[in-house]
């Protein structure tokens, strides 16, 4: 039998996932979740509940690197219709300011039941008497609810890291009231920014007839503490690992390869939130015009590649590869492209070597809960040089105000703010960057999951 765990995360994606395709050994997964949540999970008797990302059958739970993981089984069907459909082709595009239509279908929408309340019984399971148990994101928003009723004695957080949207888009949800009831089972439900808060509260409000303030709601009789807690990173690793001497070597010889131009840098998961498209029209506007010659700058973008199966993931990959095409077929040299495009992932050490050898950070998201590049890029700057251009439409341009804030729709502004990044003296890149710094530097993911837990605690 396996023990009770006092603390218990669940989230769709284990923290490990497989060394390679049939591999039978574990690695952890990238990502702050996992280092900012290890340290209280080695504190005491803890689990980890979620999807290893295979189909099928679940292995049974075991240790990696100190954290026990808790594999929950998905079928070939349940990939289809509870992550492929429900929660990534209805959830995620509404949730983002329905920037593309999402889809609402009834054989979505039961799977979408059915695999969160195979969630919360394993988490009723594993968790201890008077335990805490921690839920993540979008997939499983029915979970804090169906655990509430199977085990009232539990502390429930959930953490939604997308945006919550506005009542006028949530409406459209042929299944609001369930979701909402899923949510507020929670003690806590923390979200990215303030505009969730009251988004969430007046939903509850209107919808549930729940009572109370934004921040606190009374439903079904209990208190509900809604709050605002933006995610972050782990500044010091980031910091670190850009101080090393071989990091500023790759950098160096990074920026020879690139022709010692301007370096323009994107990383992102290839999404239609990212505005990666934009970003290239805009880039492209500026050697159109003649502002930008070849020999001035060079734009890179990495590209990861997610959730392949999703139609409008393979349209998107397919228009930037179009635009990357022409940008360079138009403007290119022989040994010299406008665009460098990667459509895969890069290891932390290459990362940060990017990072280190980027002029200007590109961060163009149509809507974004939060956006974590932004900040890695600020942890890397330790000279204080570089600029960071941030939609403003994403969670950190809520605190990254020294950015340059641009509106990602508004491709004139969106050129000018290039323009300017790329034209701005050393003096004021480092009176913004050393602001930008201090923010990151005290808000990282570590005092993130301290401020959630000690109000999930209260
Ligand atoms: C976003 C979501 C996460 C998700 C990640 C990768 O950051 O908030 O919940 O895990 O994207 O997407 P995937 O579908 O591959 O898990």
């Amino acid at each position: 039998m396996v023990s009770k765990s006092e603390f218990v995360v669940v989230s769709n994606r284990l923290p490990v996932r497989r060394a390679g395709p049939k591999s039978s050994r574990w690695e952890t997964s990238p990502g702050g979740l996992v280092s900012a949540l290890t340290p209280v999970l080695r504190d005491r008797p803890s689990t980890w509940i979620g999807w290893d990302g295979t189909i099928g059958r679940a292995p049974r739970p075991f240790v990696h690197d100190g954290i026990r993981n808790d594999p929950v089984p998905l079928s070939q069907s349940e990939i289809e219709t509870y992550y492929d459909g429900f929660s990534n082709r209805t959830i995620w595009p509404l949730y983002h300011d329905a920037v593309r239509s999402p889809e609402y279908h009834r054989h979505w929408w039961r799977p979408y039941v059915e695999v969160n309340r195979r969630f919360a019984e394993r988490a009723a399971q594993r968790a201890a008497r008077g335990g805490i148990v921690w839920v993540h994101d979008y997939q499983l928003q029915l979970v804090p609810g169906m655990l509430r009723q199977l085990r009232p004695d539990l502390r429930i957080g959930f953490f939604l890291h997308i945006p919550f949207p506005p009542p006028e888009l949530f409406r459209q949800l042929p299944w609001r009231r369930e979701i909402l009831e899923g949510l507020l089972g929670a003690d806590v439900v923390g979200f990215q920014t303030k505009a969730g808060i009251q988004n969430l509260s007046r939903l509850a409000r209107h919808l549930l007839g729940s009572s109370g303030q934004s921040g606190e709601l009374i439903h079904d009789r209990r208190r509900v503490q809604v709050g605002a807690f933006p995610i972050s990173i782990d500044f010091e690793r980031y910091s670190k690992r850009a101080a090393d001497p071989e990091s500023h070597a790759r950098a160096n010889e990074l920026r020879t390869r690139l022709g010692q131009r301007h370096v323009l840098l994107g990383v992102d998961r290839l999404d239609y939130t990212k505005g990666i498209d934009t970003r290239l029209k805009a880039f492209r506007e500026l050697l159109v015009s003649g502002r930008l010659g070849l020999d001035d700058a060079v734009f890179v973008q990495i590209g990861v590649p997610s959730r392949k199966r999703v139609d409008e993931y393979q349209q998107l990959t397919r228009s930037i590869h179009e635009i990357v095409g022409e940008l360079n077929g138009e403007y290119g040299q022989v040994g010299l492209n406008a665009v460098e495009y990667f459509g895969r992932s890069f290891d932390f050490e290459d990362l940060v070597a990017l990072y280190l050898a980027a002029d200007v950070m590109i961060v163009t998201p149509l809507r974004d809960g939060m956006n974590l590049v932004a900040k890695e890029y600020i942890a890397c700057r330790n000279d204080d040089t570089g600029v960071l251009v941030l939609s403003e439409f994403t969670g950190s341009a809520r605190e990254l105000r020294q950015a340059l804030v641009v509106n990602p729709h508004d491709i004139d502004g969106l050129v000018g703010g290039i323009e300017t990044a790329l034209a701005m003296p050393t003096v004021e890149q480092k009176r913004r960057m050393r602001t930008l710094r201090r923010q990151v530097r005290q808000h990282d993911v570590y005092a993130w999951a301290q401020g959630f837990l000690d109000t999930l605690a209260e």
